[in-house]
């Protein structure tokens, strides 16, 4: 079983694949904003274990504040070998953007890609001596090709792409394995604007917890990299 820090667990895609590794027995910490979202949920901290369970502040703005989620966690479960990265913002932003825009487009970076640099940073001394640990991040399609007016978060996604392939290529000799997980749209609060597509042919974000808890299960010989889920046809990705 690991021991895995899970970023953007009070909602969405990050507390579903929190549940279901829950459920399946591994350690869990969780980095949330505000911990009073998760009370009286199957994530309440006083419903579980706490040998095996924890919830901590964590704000990606924050960079105190990964470091602290970081060292609470290998107090309570002596190590780290697993971090999924699913906190993240969207946000719309045109090439000819306003002014008053600049803030999204600067927060846009702050949360996507300097947060999983951070937070993997902090935690690198621990998943490097496992021999088998594993990061996954939550990109996007967005990633991987920029669609419509979607500069700043694409540009955001594709820098955090940028930032799996070295993970990648720094981890690889001490067992790290990374997969960048890269969907097209999910249905979560993220999503709620989006009506042109039915949501309930988006990808589900249960279907996403299913890839997280079979990717722990392949040993380093066998870990994909990327996984691009397309929910539409496109014809280049
Ligand atoms: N939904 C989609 O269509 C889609 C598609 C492709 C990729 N993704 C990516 O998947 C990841 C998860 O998205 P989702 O659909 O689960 O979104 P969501 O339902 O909007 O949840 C976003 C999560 O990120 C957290 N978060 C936001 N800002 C944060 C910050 N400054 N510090 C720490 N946590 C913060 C939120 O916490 P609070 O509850 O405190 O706000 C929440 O837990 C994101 O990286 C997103 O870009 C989503």
């Amino acid at each position: 079983m690991r021991k895995i820090l899970i970023s953007g667990a009070s909602r969405g895609i990050g507390k579903a694949i929190a549940l279901k590794l829950l459920k399946e027995g591994h350690s869990l910490s969780l980095g949330v904003r505000r911990s009073e979202d998760l009370i009286n949920t199957a994530l309440d901290p006083k419903s579980n274990n706490p040998d095996r369970f924890l919830v901590h502040t964590y704000d990606a703005t924050d960079q105190k504040s990964s470091k602290k989620w970081v060292e609470k966690t290998v107090e309570t479960f002596k190590k780290i070998d697993t971090i999924i990265h699913c906190a993240g913002i969207f946000k719309r932003t045109n090439l000819l953007f306003n002014d008053n825009e600049m803030t999204d487009i600067e927060n846009l970076w702050k949360v996507n890609v300097m947060g999983p640099w951070i937070l993997t940073k902090d935690a690198w001394k621990y998943l490097s001596v496992s021999n088998s640990s594993r990061i996954i991040v939550l990109v996007s399609m967005s990633g991987k090709r920029s669609k419509g007016n979607l500069a700043s978060y694409s540009m955001s996604k594709f820098a955090l792409m940028s930032l799996c392939q070295t993970m990648r290529n720094e981890g690889w000799e001490k067992g790290i394995r990374v997969t960048a997980i890269c969907p097209g749209w999910v249905n979560t609060d993220m999503a709620k604007e989006i009506n042109h597509f039915p949501k309930k042919e988006m990808t589900q974000k249960n279907d996403i917890a299913s890839i997280c808890s079979n990717l722990l299960e392949l040993p380093n010989s066998s870990v994909p990299f990327e996984i691009a889920l397309n929910c539409q046809l496109e014809t280049t990705v």
